[in-house]
């Protein structure tokens, strides 16, 4: 009998094609050559903020202090690790982040994810109901990916320079009419991914505002999740401080995801989520549970210990170079791109630029793509084959924006690209490559 093959769910189904974003990085890497190739597409943080070497002092002084850090290499709790949760608390009540104060976390509890902020955020899909998630346009894509791959629907309200538009919210939510039912949650990036645009706290205090007022007409707590990945990544002085959404907050529905991935180090794997305690808390420590009982102890308490020791100076460092490396590819951008640039998002905060090129399309299956990766399939542009010219990667707008939001045909002229993972001379080179792009893709027309 001819036997078939593993019977998948829907789920599974979905999942066993790769994420278009994900087939673009894997051939790219699968290529990549050190040294040659430059990587504008990859979120990776610059290796030289990684404090390596607090890291190791951290790794040590938490095992000669078993009394403090009880049997770190042990399994852990699946709130997370008391000392950690009382470090993010006194680190943010120290420093006021968000203006926090220790009212604001009165009724509100921490919980440690298993890995990283991602966990937080997967572990959401299983704990609400199939529905609708309304998000801003362009969108954090790996997460909506995961969201429309277990049956939510992604509605996506395009934003300007303050983040979100909530106008165009008001009148999407109004067009639902019924359907506003079906929302099950809003998820909102304060630095987005890919443009890094800042929500400024009057559009985030209208978002909570909102969102209270929706939960009241429909009479169901709708949760507001904040992702403040990039949160502690404000290096332009002059954008006012941001406040936490928490503060805004009467119903208890606003929950705020951070990470300590950005500031800190993405291998240690440690994210966090702050909100009302209460049964969705409690189910996602149920959940963190499930997947991996809490995340690696001992990588929490090298976490505390570097919260207790220096993170303010660490995060300085951390901003100081990434404002730096922003202020030299802005320059080099108008330079090079100058023509060609119509919009360009970012530059005060996280590592991303999101530009809108004018007339030039940058999809994968456009000229300047072709240019950049090296597969125009004419050995003038791409090189030798033995020897190719240096490859560019970055992301293409036409994965970032939603498929079938009101940002697709703009997004098909746009790109992120990073200033986190390469060093400032592969940026520099990558750009001069980027104009090359242009001039070819406009031959090309
Ligand atoms: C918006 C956003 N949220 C979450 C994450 C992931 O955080 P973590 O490393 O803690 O899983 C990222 C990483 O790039 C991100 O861009």
């Amino acid at each position: 009998m001819k036997i078939r093959d593993v019977l998948l769910s829907e789920y599974g189904r979905a999942s066993s094609i790769p994420s278009p974003v994900n087939r673009l990085m894997t051939d790219f890497a699968i290529g990549f050559r050190d040294g040659r190739d430059i990587n504008l597409g990859v979120g990776y943080v610059n290796e030289q903020t990684i404090p390596h070497q607090q890291i190791q002092l951290a790794c040590e002084s938490v095992l000669a202090q078993p009394q403090k850090y009880r049997a770190s290499l042990n399994y852990g709790g699946a709130q997370g690790s008391p000392n950690l949760i009382e470090s993010l608390r006194r680190f943010y009540i120290e420093n006021r982040i968000g203006s926090i104060t220790e009212q604001t976390l009165n009724n509100r509890d921490i919980v440690i994810g298993a890995n990283g902020a991602t966990s937080l955020l997967e572990s959401i899909t299983h704990l609400l109901p199939t529905g609708i998630v309304v998000t801003a346009d362009p969108m954090y894509y790996i997460y909506c990916n995961d969201l429309e791959r277990k049956g939510f629907s992604v509605i996506a309200i395009p934003e300007d320079d303050e983040g979100l538009d909530t106008e165009l919210l008001k009148s999407k939510l109004a067009v639902l009419g019924d359907k506003r039912e079906a929302i099950r949650f809003f998820y909102v990036v304060t630095v987005n991914n890919p443009t890094c645009t800042i929500l400024s706290n009057n559009r985030k205090r209208e978002l909570v505002n909102i969102v209270t007022g929706l939960s009241h007409e429909i009479g169901q707590k709708i949760p507001l999740f904040f992702d403040n990945a990039y949160s502690d990544l404000v290096h332009d002085s002059s954008v006012e401080p941001l406040e936490s959404a928490l503060c805004y907050d009467t119903l208890g529905i606003v929950y705020e995801v951070g990470t300590l991935s950005k500031i800190l180090a993405p291998g240690l794997r440690i994210g966090y989520l702050i909100g009302s305690t209460g049964r969705f808390l409690d189910s996602i420590i149920q959940r963190t549970s499930d997947i991996g009982f809490s995340a690696p102890l001992i990588n929490q308490e090298i976490a505390s210990y570097l919260l207790d020791h220096g993170i303010e100076a660490q995060i300085e460092k951390v901003n100081s170079g990434y404002e730096q490396k922003a202020k030299q590819v802005k320059i080099w951008m108008a330079e090079l791109l100058g023509d060609n640039l119509q919009e360009c998002r970012g530059g005060s905060a996280g590592f991303y630029f999101y530009l809108t090129l004018a007339n030039v399309a940058t999809g994968s299956t456009s000229d300047f793509f072709k240019f950049l990766t090296r597969t125009t399939g004419r050995e003038a542009f791409d090189g030798p084959s033995d020897s190719q010219h240096p490859k560019v990667i970055y992301i293409p707008g036409e994965h970032c924006v939603h498929p079938s939001g009101d940002m697709v045909e703009v997004g098909r002229q746009q790109l992120r690209i990073s200033y986190g993972f390469e060093e400032l001379p592969q940026i520099h080179a990558a750009l001069k490559y980027m104009k090359s792009a242009i001039a070819y893709s406009q031959e090309n027309l």
